[in-house]
C-alpha cells in the first residue's frame, strides 16, 4: 500500500532577490512499511521536505498525501493532530528537555494506542537510565531517548533529520540498528534524511535531492543490515 504520495511539491523562502527555491517540485512515492533513506548535498531540500511531511511547515504548492489524507489541504488545527498523532520526528541534536528525565522525556509524547515509556525506553535499550537527566547521558544514549520519544506513540511515519549527524560512527550505528529494528517490529515507515551515503545500503528505497529537485528515486532489492556495513 502506498504510504505516501507526494505530486509537485513546491517551497520558497523569502521574496524577490532574496527569493530562495527550497523545493522544486517534487514528486515520489513511499510504500507502507519502506525504510527511505533522503540524500542530497547542503541546501537541497531535505529538512524543507521532511518539514512539509511532518506537518511542521507548509508548501506552497503540490500535494502531500499521506495515509490516504492530503495534508497540504489540512487546518492547523489538523495538523497539529497529524504531528502528535501519526508522526514521530528524531532530529539532529536530540532536542531533549534538559530539565525532565529520560523517562519524563518519553512520557511527554505518549498517545492513546501507543506504548509506555518504559516499553519505550526498553526498546532502545536504556531501561536502567531511566531517572537520568540528559546532561547525565552520552549523545548515543540521549539519541537513543530521542528515538524512544519518537516511537512511544507508535507513529504510522517515523522522520529522522540527519539521526546519526552527531555521533561517531559505531554509535551512529547503533542508531541505524534500532531504527531498522523498529521497522520490522511495527512496519513503520520511515523517512531518514542523511549526508551518509553509506545509509543507502540499508534502504528500501533511496530518493537523492539536488537544488530542490529529485534526481535518484531507487529501490534497493537487496538492502543490507545496519550491523553488515562498513562504517
Ligand atoms: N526558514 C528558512 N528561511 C529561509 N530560507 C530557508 C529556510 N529554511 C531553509 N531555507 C533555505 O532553503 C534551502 C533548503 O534548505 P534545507 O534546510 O531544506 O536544506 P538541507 O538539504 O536540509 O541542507 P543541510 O544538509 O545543510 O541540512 C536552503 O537554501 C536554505 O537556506
Ligand atoms: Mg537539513
Amino acid at each position: 500500500m502506498s504510504a505516501l504520495s507526494i505530486t509537485d511539491l513546491r517551497k520558497s523562502y523569502g521574496k524577490g532577490s532574496n527569493q530562495v527555491v527550497a523545493l522544486d517540485g517534487v514528486s515520489f512515492e513511499v510504500n507502507e512499511g519502506e525504510f527511505t533513506v533522503i540524500l542530497g548535498p547542503s541546501g537541497s531540500g531535505k529538512s524543507t521536505l521532511l518539514n512539509v511531511l511532518g506537518g511542521m511547515d507548509r508548501a506552497d504548492s503540490g500535494s502531500a498525501v499521506v495515509f490516504e489524507n492530503d495534508i497540504t489541504q489540512y487546518s492547523s488545527r489538523k495538523l497539529v493532530e497529524y504531528r502528535r498523532k501519526d508522526i514521530g520526528f528524531v532530529f539532529q541534536f536530540y532536542n531533549l528537555m534538559p530539565n525532565l528525565t529520560a523517562l519524563e522525556n518519553v512520557a511527554i509524547a505518549k498517545c492513546a494506542g501507543g506504548m509506555s515509556e518504559e516499553a519505550a525506553l526498553k526498546l532502545v535499550g536504556l531501561t536502567r537510565r531511566g531517572r537520568n537527566f540528559p546532561s547525565q547521558l552520552s549523545g548515543g544514549e540521549q539519541q537513543r531517548v530521542a528515538i524512544a520519544r519518537a516511537v512511544v506513540k507508535k507513529p504510522r511515519l517515523l522522520l529522522c533529520d540527519e539521526p546519526t549527524g552527531a555521533l561517531d560512527s559505531k554509535t551512529g550505528q547503533r542508531i541505524v540498528m534500532l531504527l531498522q529494528r523498529f521497522k520490522v517490529r511495527y512496519q513503520t515507515t520511515i523517512i531518514v534524511v542523511t549526508h551518509n551515503a553509506k545509509l543507502a545500503q540499508v534502504a528500501d528505497r533511496v530518493i537523492r535531492l539536488s537544488d530542490g529537485k529529485i534526481v535518484e528515486n531507487s529501490v534497493n532489492e537487496n538492502p543490507l543490515r545496519a550491523g553488515e556495513i562498513e562504517w
